[in-house]
């Protein structure tokens, strides 16, 4: 399972890169707004630390403006997979800059019919939004298993990328689903690690060592 980072903060996707666990990074405008600086440099500094897909949306809502919006997009950097939200101009715009050789990723999928019709208009990637959809009493887990169930039904090579990840139990339960990829908050990635029997047991091991360590290293 590939692990992407749901900000466009700079620093964290620096600190999370120097580990060696990014694959990528998704971005919206929400995450863009918090941040300092133009558009456009905040997309290519995340660009330039990232190897992998960076995730930039648009937002324009008519196919002919997505498509030209789409295309300054990719021209800023070969990472960039432009995000298109998931309307019938949106699916439209998807086809023209999928078969201009320009990954795009369907945003906002909240049913197993939007992400069939994603695909069928030649999406690189959906982006199933999973916490939003238990915000409101659904599952949003069954959504991704649907989805996935689907695809190999009929060989879609659309990867699925679930988003909107709350939690550390959100990445499990995607990664038993089988979703191609995780995107999370920088907080919910730093939760992945954390386990109290791994400190305790760390600190158990380093006072026993400890109690020893004259006579262990001969000294
Ligand atoms: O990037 C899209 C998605 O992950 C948004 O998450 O927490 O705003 O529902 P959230």
């Amino acid at each position: 399972m590939k692990l992407f980072l749901d900000t466009a903060h700079l620093e964290d996707i620096k600190r999370v890169a120097a580990m060696g666990l990014l694959d990528g990074v998704t971005t919206n405008p929400t995450l863009i707004s918090r941040e300092e600086g133009k558009f456009k440099d905040i997309l290519y500094n995340i660009c330039e630390v990232v190897k992998g897909p960076v995730n930039a949306e648009v937002v324009s809502l008519k196919a002919d403006e997505m498509i030209a919006e789409g295309r300054e997009l990719a021209k800023l950097h070969e990472n960039i997979v432009v995000k298109i939200p998931m309307t019938p101009d949106g699916l439209v715009a998807t086809k023209t800059l999928s078969s201009e050789g320009i990954p795009v990723n369907v945003t906002l999928i909240f049913s197993p019919s939007q992400a069939l019709l994603a695909a069928k208009a030649g999406a690189a990637y959906v982006s199933p939004f999973l916490g939003r959809l238990d915000d409101i009493s659904h599952v949003g887990m069954e959504l991704v298993q649907q989805i996935i169930a689907i695809y190999d039904n009929y060989g879609f090579s659309t990867e699925v990328l679930a988003a909107s990840l709350r939690h550390p139990m959100h990445v499990v339960e995607a990664a038993l689903a089988g979703a191609d990829i995780a995107t999370l908050p920088p907080k919910v990635f730093d939760q992945l690690f954390k386990h109290p029997l791994t400190d305790i047991g760390i600190d158990r091991f380093l006072a026993d060592w400890n109690k020893v360590k004259d006579r262990l290293l001969g000294q």
